[in-house]
């Protein structure tokens, strides 16, 4: 029984997968959930020999029933944890080495590209960022020495798609392709099955879902960048402890279920901006008007909890809605089961400057709403009464972001 619960993956259901899979019943106690291994260290029956165990950076019981679970999420063979989304990021980008060259969708979450562009071109990895909305185009700028491409779809903060299958049918051969899927979670989306080589997670985010703990993420099907990326995540050490990891496979048993209601009421609060005559733009990939919802119906499974929009009246009234909001939480982050709004420009993306931020759209007035999953007449509510006590907001609140995010 303990041996067909962990080798299943795509035989069984999601949530099955993800209540079952690496989490057999303890061989010493039968404990049915896996107990948070904190011990450092295991004691070996003989010089040279383990039970599986030796040392935690290497390898941890809670840790290892987390990875397996997550990679069955994926349909992936081969799955990393990392202690945080960044360092999943760079876990995956470990692959490459001095003089390569990278290509990155353009509009990505401003951690990975302060990584691309500060911390990678140190190393001499250069980047060049593409619109990866238009696959046939995404090619264009390869290079003999391209080695990978980065896809983040859907967007963060403009929520534009990539076609994972299509941008992958016209691969060049030797160049990999790594598939941010934080935003949709594999419950929506599963970019392996569409070709990807790799995916990651911020696991912070919807897998974890209760914004209280930090981690990421490394899926694969291929086995030598697996092992690749294992020797990174035990050589550079960047793991998540056990109380983390048992949170995050704890968080993941409940996925499907969280996902069904963001997507449902993300869907209603855009639905709700969309009609209201003092908003400019709203950006959802579930709306019809969205320019890429035939795309987002093929690809995902769901929209996912995320809405952008733009309210008349700029910048001010922007930041005086974002403080304004009772429900929805002014902070930075996403995928909780709360509902959070923040300004990209100020927050998440301040390290961009203004003229990068302009070419993806992020303009000082747009909001970004993490859509939780409390009542939905009452995140409705709480926007509606925001729209009209800021309806002559002038003033620019001073919300100062350090660019730690
Ligand atoms: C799409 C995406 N990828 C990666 C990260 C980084 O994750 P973490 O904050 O867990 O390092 C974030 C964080 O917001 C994100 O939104």
């Amino acid at each position: 029984m303990a041996n067909r619960k962990s080798n299943h993956t795509s035989r069984l259901g999601f949530s099955t997968r993800a209540i079952w899979t690496g989490q057999d019943e303890c061989p010493a106690t039968g404990a049915t959930i896996p107990p948070i291994y904190q011990s450092v260290t295991y004691t070996l029956p003989q010089v040279g020999v383990t039970r599986g165990f030796d040392y935690s950076r290497t390898v941890n019981p809670t840790r290892a029933a987390m990875e397996r679970q997550l990679a069955a999420l994926e349909d992936g063979e081969y799955g990393c944890a990392f202690g945080s989304g960044m360092a999943a990021v760079a876990g995956a980008v470990s692959l490459l080495r001095s003089g390569d060259h990278l290509l990155a969708t353009r509009d990505i979450y401003g951690g990975t590209h302060r990584l691309f562009t500060q911390v990678l071109a140190r190393y001499g990895i250069d980047v060049t960022f593409v619109d990866t909305t238009d696959a046939s185009a995404v090619w264009k700028e390869t290079k003999s020495n391209t080695r990978l491409l980065w896809l983040e779809t859907p967007s963060n903060p403009a929520l534009k798609l990539s076609d994972i299958a299509a941008i992958v049918r016209r691969k060049p051969s030797g160049v990999l392709v790594g598939v941010d899927n934080t935003f949709a979670s594999p419950c929506l989306q599963q970019p392996l099955l569409l070709g990807a080589d790799l995916v990651v997670h911020s696991t912070t985010k919807y897998i974890g879902g209760h914004s209280d703990v930090v981690g990421g993420v490394v899926i694969t099907n291929d086995r030598e960048i697996g092992e690749q990326i294992a020797y990174h995540q035990n050589a550079v050490g960047a793991v998540p402890g056990p109380l983390d990891a048992y949170l995050i496979l704890r968080g993941a048993k409940t996925l499907a279920l969280r996902m069904e209601a963001h997507c449902r009421n993300a869907q209603a609060v855009a639905h709700f901006l969309e009609q209201c005559d003092d908003v400019e733009e709203v950006y959802y990939p579930g709306l019809r008007a969205h320019p890429q919802h035939e795309l987002a119906k093929r690809q995902m499974r769901g929209f996912g909890g995320i809405v952008s929009f733009r309210p008349k009246g700029g910048v001010a009234r922007a930041h005086a809605i974002a403080k304004a909001t009772q429900v929805f939480s002014l902070a930075v982050s996403l995928g909780g089961v709360e509902s959070l709004v923040c300004s990209p420009a100020k927050m998440t993306h301040a390290s961009l400057t203004l003229e990068e931020r302009l070419s993806l759209g992020i303009s000082d007035d747009l909001l970004r709403l993490s859509v939780g999953i409390e009542d939905v007449d009452d995140l409705i509510e709480d926007l509606a009464t925001a729209l009209d006590v800021t309806a002559g907001a002038t003033s620019v609140l001073p919300i100062e972001w350090k660019e730690s995010a």
